[in-house]
């Protein structure tokens, strides 16, 4: 649930909660059609889909990892932001936001760092690769290896658990990141309670990497990247390059390890790639191929092209649309933020310590239950510290309200109740005064 209350009880969402998919983009550089393939795509069809919900927001602490150069990330951060929206992103529908926006995630990413063993990080790709290339190079292992770029996954590992993601679509180059922020999470949850889900990556098959111009995976390290929105004449000149062999026009061609047939793939139906395989074993010249792909590509990409467009020329409505999203976001962020601090000891003093892996201590404080009826309406109860019935919920037609009724009654303790006569009823047998000694908890959890 998006606005889950934020009493540790409420920690691991039920199984019937929708599936939550998360996808980050770190923001240097300018989308190109492997981030398309690989990561908009698919986590707009995503996003589209009953029963999940979505979180897309721009990994710009993870630029400052790669880039010190202040124009560029900001640059990137409106082009990423406009390429998701041109691409069909409705803000309001996703969670859709700048990951610098929300200070829990730096918050949660010191706890996880607590909880992460430096001997995994070691084994990060990353961070591995740079350390190999400097030994290789006869230099010191460390050279121009920030301990940012060691920290890496632990930041991701937060942008993923902050959220209680079950699904992350990325591409497998990122699998390792998803293992290792599971490992945190069950870390975590281990010491300390059953808080954090564990995610798993998901990787679309046919289309986990797009090879580039030349025939290496699109990258922006390798420079080989066809940008997300060339104009059209710039694509069609990209698409020339792009590395082939040398057979004539006439002789067969392998579709098995062509760049081009691979990216064809990626934007056309499967009956249309079968028609392409044919054409390959008939001999088609490599111009005509690139020709077929060139309009195949251009045919998905025009419209969002001028959408673009619109949203590059317009940078303070992306800028209203993220604040927006920012804002959605941390009404998850905060009040979880809360329940992890908690968990960890970071606390009121006078608040009652729980002790570390004892069921009941979950249940130490009173708690906001949501759940849906078989009616379909969405309700909400209020149990006691020793898990009796206080207050019970009318039916909302969705979860929102019923969440926004949580959240006047956290904030406003027993005064709100008056004002929310008729949606919510106190159970049998159940006073005011004990009602209002458990709302109390919410604005002032010491004892
Ligand atoms: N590391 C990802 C990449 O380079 C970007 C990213 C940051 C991310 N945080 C994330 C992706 C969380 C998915 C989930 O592509």
């Amino acid at each position: 649930m998006t606005t889950a209350p934020s009493t540790a009880s409420s920690a691991v969402p039920s199984t019937d909660s929708p599936q939550r998919f998360l996808t980050g983009i770190t923001t240097t550089g300018t989308p190109h059609l492997g981030n398309f393939v690989g990561s908009i795509r698919p986590s707009v069809a995503a996003s589209r889909l009953p029963g999940v919900q979505s979180f897309y927001f721009l990994a710009d602490y993870h630029a400052l990892i790669k880039c010190d150069e202040p124009a560029r990330i900001q640059r990137s951060t409106l082009e990423i932001a406009a390429s998701w929206l041109a691409a069909g992103l409705d803000p309001e529908r996703v969670m859709f936001y700048r990951q610098s926006d929300i200070p829990e995630i730096p918050e949660l990413t010191w706890l996880l760092t607590c909880v992460t063993g430096k001997g995994v990080l070691n084994r990060a790709h990353a961070y591995k690769a740079s350390v190999d290339k400097n030994e290789a190079a006869g230099h010191d292992p460390d050279t121009d290896v920030t301990a940012g770029l060691f920290m890496y996954p632990v930041l991701m590992g937060a942008d993923i658990l902050m959220f209680r993601t079950h699904k992350v679509p990325v591409g497998r180059d990122q699998i390792q990141h998803i293992e290792m922020a599971r490992d945190m999470a069950q870390r975590f949850n281990h010491l300390y309670g059953e808080h954090l889900v564990l995610p798993e990556a998901v990787i679309e098959e046919s289309v986990a990497l797009l090879p580039g111009l030349d025939g290496r995976k699109m990258s922006k390290s390798y420079d080989n990247t066809i940008p997300l929105f060339a104009p059209r004449e710039q694509l069609r000149k990209l698409i020339a390059g792009i590395l082939t062999d040398s057979r004539a026009p006439g002789e067969p061609k392998e579709a098995e390890g062509s760049a081009l047939f691979q990216i064809y793939q990626a934007f056309a139906s499967a009956a249309e790639t079968s028609a392409l395989r044919q054409a390959y074993a008939d001999g088609i010249s490599w111009g005509d191929a690139k020709q077929l792909l060139f309009e195949r590509i251009d045919q998905e990409v025009a419209p969002m092209r001028e959408r673009y467009h619109a949203f590059i020329d317009n940078p303070d409505q992306i800028e209203a649309i993220l604040q927006a999203g920012a804002q959605k976001a941390r009404q998850v962020a905060s009040p979880f933020m809360a329940e992890l601090r908690q968990a960890v000891g970071l606390r009121r003093l006078g608040a009652p310590a729980t002790v570390k892996k004892d069921k009941t201590a979950k249940t130490a404080a009173p708690a906001f239950k949501q759940y849906r009826e078989a009616d379909g309406r969405f309700y909400f109860k209020l149990l006691a510290a020793d898990a009796r019935l206080l207050l019970q919920s009318q039916g909302f037609d969705s979860p929102r309200d019923a969440a926004q009724t949580i959240k006047l009654l956290q904030q406003g303790g027993p005064a709100a109740l008056a004002s929310l006569q008729g949606q919510v009823e106190a159970a049998q047998g159940i006073g005011d005064s004990e009602l209002a000694v458990a709302l109390k908890f919410f604005t002032d959890p010491s004892p």
